[in-house]
Parts: C-alpha cells; sequence; structure tokens
C-alpha cells in the first residue's frame, strides 16, 4: 500500500511530545512490513538545516488565504521519504511549532496547519501534482484533521485516497474564530453541525471526526473514555455516533531508539541480564544533578511537557511529604510558565531532596530513564503515554494513574505474576504518596525489585503488533475490500 502520513512533529527533528516519536516509528515499522509510506511535514527551520539539498517537487497554488508553497523531498536516514512544505511566511519560525517565543499560539496557527491539511488533501487527490498516489491518507491531531474535510468537500465523483485520522490528545481541537472558514477554502455548508461547526467555533478536530474513513486514538482504554461525558472534551456524542469507525491501538515504542543496551546517551549499557550496570547510570545521573550521592534512597524520575494534564498538581501538593521520604526526585520538564515557575519553587530549599530541571532535553530524559530507580506519571489523562514503556524497558518500574494508556500498559505489583509497576486510582495527593510509599518499601526487597524490573524489561513494546494493527484497518478502507 501507498500511505501518506501527515503530522505537525516528527523526532528527532520537531518534537514536544510522543506524536513526534510515533511519526518517526510508526512510517518505519509499516515499511519494514512492505508499504511505501512517506511523510508530509511543515519545513521548519530544523527540518531545512537537516535536508539542506531537498529537492523542489512541485510548486502548489494560492488557494483563498492559503498562500502558494513549494513541496522539496528528502529521504531521513532511515529511508523515509519525506514531504517538506515549504513556506517561509508560515513555518520559518525556530523553536516550538505551535508557540512563539511569548509561550501562546502563534496568531496565524490556523493559517499554518489549514495550509497542512490542504497540502495532505491535495496530494491524497485527484489534482496531485506529484506522480505518486497514496491509497491512504494518515492523519495525526488537530493541525492536519482537516484534510478529510477538504476531501469531503471535494465535487462528488472525485477520486481520492481513504483517510485516517490517529486522535494523539483530544485536548488540543484546534479552534479558531469562523470568520476564518472561507479564508481556509471551505465551502460554506462546512459550517453545520455536521460539519465543522463546534460551540459557534470552528474545529479542526471535528472536521476529522466527522469525515475520516477510520478512527484511531492511541490506546484501548482511552477510545472508551473519549466516548464518556467525563473525558469526551466535548466531542464523546460524535465519538459515540462514529463508534463503528473508531479503534483503540496501542501506540509501540521505537526499541532502537529506546533500548539501554546501546543507547548513546547513557553513561553505562545494560539489559535484563546484565542489569547491575544500570547503578552506574545512577550515580552518574545524581552527579550531573548536583543530588548528594545517597544510595540507600531510590531516585524516583519523571520526564514530562508541564501541562495541568500530568497530574503536576498532585506532585507540587505532595511536596512536602515527598521532600520527608526517604527518596529523591528528579524531574524534567518544560511548558506551561507558571508550572515551570511553581516547580522550581517547590524545589528551593530542598536541594538534598529535588532536582528540577527546566527545559527540553532529549539526552537527560535518557539518563532519567535509565537511571532512575522509579518513574513518575500521575497522568489527570493520558491517551497512550510513551514514558511509562521506555521506564518499563530501562528497568525502572513505572508509578502511574490507572487512566488510558497508563491503565493498558501498566499492571500493579498487587498481581504477582504479572505486575510490572504501580497503579493508583483517584487523583489525590493520598493515593499518589500511598502508592510512592508501597514503591519505596518495595525497592529495598532487592530480590522482589530485581524481578519486576525483569519482568518489564522483557515484555515487548515493540511497534511490529500495532504496526500490523494499523496495516489491517488500512486495508478495510481500501475500496476492493468494499
Ligand atoms: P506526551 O506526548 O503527552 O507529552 P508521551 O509520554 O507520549 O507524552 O511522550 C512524551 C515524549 O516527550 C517522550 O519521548 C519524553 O521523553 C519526551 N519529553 C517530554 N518532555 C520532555 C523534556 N522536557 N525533555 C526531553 N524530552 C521530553
Ligand atoms: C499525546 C498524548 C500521549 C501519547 C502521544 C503519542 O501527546 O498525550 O499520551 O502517548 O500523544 O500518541
Amino acid at each position: 500500500m501507498n500511505i501518506l502520513f501527515a503530522a505537525s512533529e516528527m523526532a528527532p527533528w520537531v518534537k514536544t511530545g510522543g506524536l513526534g516519536d510515533v511519526i518517526a516509528a510508526l512510517p518505519k515499522a509499516l515499511r519494514a512490513s512492505g508499504n511505501d509510506v512517506r511523510v508530509l511535514l511543515p519545513a521548519y527551520p530544523a527540518l531545512k538545516a537537516a535536508f539542506p539539498a531537498a529537492q523542489r517537487v512541485a510548486a502548489l497554488p494560492a488557494t483563498n488565504r492559503l498562500p502558494a508553497t513549494e513541496l522539496r523531498t528528502a529521504r531521513s536516514a532511515e529511508g523515509i521519504p519525506l514531504y517538506l512544505l515549504d513556506c517561509p511566511s508560515l513555518f520559518a519560525r525556530p523553536g516550538n511549532p505551535y508557540l512563539g517565543p511569548d509561550h501562546r499560539d502563534w496568531p496565524d496557527n490556523a493559517l499554518r496547519f489549514g495550509l497542512l491539511s490542504h497540502s495532505a488533501a491535495l496530494l491524497a487527490g485527484a489534482e496531485s501534482p506529484l506522480p505518486w498516489r497514496p491509497d491512504i491518507l494518515h492523519c495525526n491531531d488537530w493541525q492536519t484533521a482537516l484534510a478529510p474535510a477538504y476531501l469531503h468537500y471535494l465535487p462528488a465523483g472525485e477520486r481520492h485516497a481513504a483517510t485516517v485520522l490517529t486522535i494523539h490528545n483530544l485536548a488540543f481541537q484546534g479552534l479558531f474564530d469562523p470568520s476564518l472558514l472561507p479564508l481556509l477554502g471551505l465551502p460554506g455548508q462546512a459550517w453545520s453541525i455536521d460539519g465543522v461547526e463546534f460551540h459557534g467555533r470552528l474545529s479542526f478536530l471535528k472536521g476529522g471526526l466527522q469525515f475520516a474513513d477510520g478512527i484511531i486514538t492511541v490506546s484501548p482504554a482511552y477510545a472508551k473514555e473519549i466516548q464518556t461525558e467525563a473525558g469526551g472534551m466535548g466531542l464523546d456524542g460524535l465519538l459515540r455516533h462514529r463508534a463503528d469507525r473508531l479503534h483503540g491501538i496501542l501506540n509501540g515504542i521505537d526499541d532502537e531508539q529506546w533500548n539501554p543496551a546501546t543507547d548513546p546517551f547513557l553513561t553505562a549499557h545494560y539489559s535484563a541480564r546484565r542489569l547491575a550496570a544500570k547503578a552506574i547510570n545512577t550515580v552518574a545521573l545524581r552527579v550531573e544533578l548536583g543530588l548528594p550521592p545517597i544510595a540507600e534512597m531510590p531516585l524516583l524520575g519523571m520526564v514530562s511537557r508541564l501541562t495541568e494534564q500530568k497530574g503536576l498538581d498532585l506532585v507540587m501538593a505532595s511536596a512536602a511529604e515527598l521532600a520527608a521520604l526517604p527518596a529523591q526526585l528528579v524531574i524534567l520538564g518544560s511548558g506551561d510558565p507558571a508550572l515551570e515557575t511553581r516547580l522550581r519553587a517547590m524545589a528551593v530549599g530542598r536541594p538534598a531532596h529535588f532536582a528540577v530541571r527546566i527545559g527540553f532535553d532529549e539526552g537527560l530524559a535518557h539518563r532519567i530513564e535509565a537511571g532512575a530507580d522509579m518513574f513518575l506519571m500521575p497522568s489527570r489523562f493520558e491517551p497512550c503515554g510513551l514514558n511509562q514503556m521506555y521506564s518499563l524497558r530501562y528497568g525502572t518500574p513505572p508509578i502511574v494513574r490507572a487512566t488510558g494508556g497508563l491503565a493498558d500498559t501498566v499492571i500493579d505489583v498487587a498481581d504477582a505474576r504479572h505486575g510490572n509497576g504501580f497503579l493508583f486510582d483517584a487523583a489525590t495527593p493520598q493515593e499518589f504518596l500511598a502508592a510512592i510509599r508501597r514503591a519505596v518499601a518495595l525497592w529495598h526487597d532487592t530480590l522482589r525489585w530485581r524481578k519486576l524490573q525483569r519482568r518489564g524489561m522483557r515484555a515487548d513494546f515493540g511497534w511490529s503488533r500495532a504496526a500490523q494493527r494499523h496495516a489491517d484497518l488500512y486495508r478495510s478502507l481500501l475500496p476492493s475490500s468494499a
């Protein structure tokens, strides 16, 4: 099959979270099983710098307020063809792909990602300037979700690829002023409750949920949660309506990038069989962070976007109790400036217990996965979560709230045969701390702890099973199988 992915992030060049990791890994896994997979991305400065010789393959004309742009092509080191949408007026901005230096959304995000969606639809339709035609257009999150809507409003009978939309996070919906509708080149009829209208605003995500042939979300538990009022963020009715098209497929992890036996960011390599060397990373991490070397205390780690989703309020509400535990805590995060300030403040006066690092640091993220003894993810909601799978692989048992993909991947140690981590239910400091105390106590039981670590490390979270499920879904959407 020919499959075109459209996305706003791809690691290692542009990554704010798990979406970037997935776009780097899933196309690779699908390609390994014989599909021709290509990825459409905005030509952000990081991509232009990585591929200075990217060849121009087409000029895409201006439409309404969407500017004309050039399409360039390059090939990633792993052999994935990339299509880079080169529109400097919209994409030649360094740093975070969505936010300006003031940490606010770029004011023209509707045009920026309207153009990305529109171009994806163009490449998936009969008017594409490219000889290569996809059978499937696979969109990801709101930034590309308008593409199925553009295709839906093409003249009846015009052929185009079947469409799939993955919801990586329902909290981001791409909501804009309705006056943008004609500027984005959408017809007046799109302004309806059966179109892109959402409580008086134009919703990119709704456009995709309404018109994609297949909808995926990134774990089975989250697929259920988003169909409820509590988890549906206003879209649960539409998702229930489209339930027969909605599939929960657990993400995998890239087990080459995230492999403690070969990870170039680590001080010492280790594996389930050579687990003792993990401790060298713990010693080195304490030195890197300036934490006193108290080896008889476990080191808890957290790596996170700093948003409400990730449950940092639980961490901060528990600060005094955490500082009183026989444990140390490192947090690496970036995001909401108010949360950054509060986290920094939490660490002040507690240098022996807390190390807070603000920023986006890929290497330190790997070193925390390897050096920490246990990993914290007290998320309020979590569509899938990759970090808990990385931590399992790194022999760093996760302590997580039982929600979404966390509930699908972490089994509490109360299950003596299958347990691989620690779960708590209610988002309260009491339950959060109780789970941490259980983990800290078990850590002192070295034999049982080693067994727990090894169980996590030996589990298979690679992409091959998930890639297979994606391929099955694509196949079911091809016209021949109708
Ligand atoms: P989400 O996509 O909601 O942020 P995931 O667990 O799916 O959550 O993926 C997060 C990814 O982003 C992981 O690869 C994690 O290591 C990375 N990450 C998050 N924050 C940082 C940071 N401050 N520095 C480096 N990597 C980070
Ligand atoms: C989102 C979600 C996260 C998921 C990632 C990749 O950012 O918050 O849970 O793992 O996308 O699908």
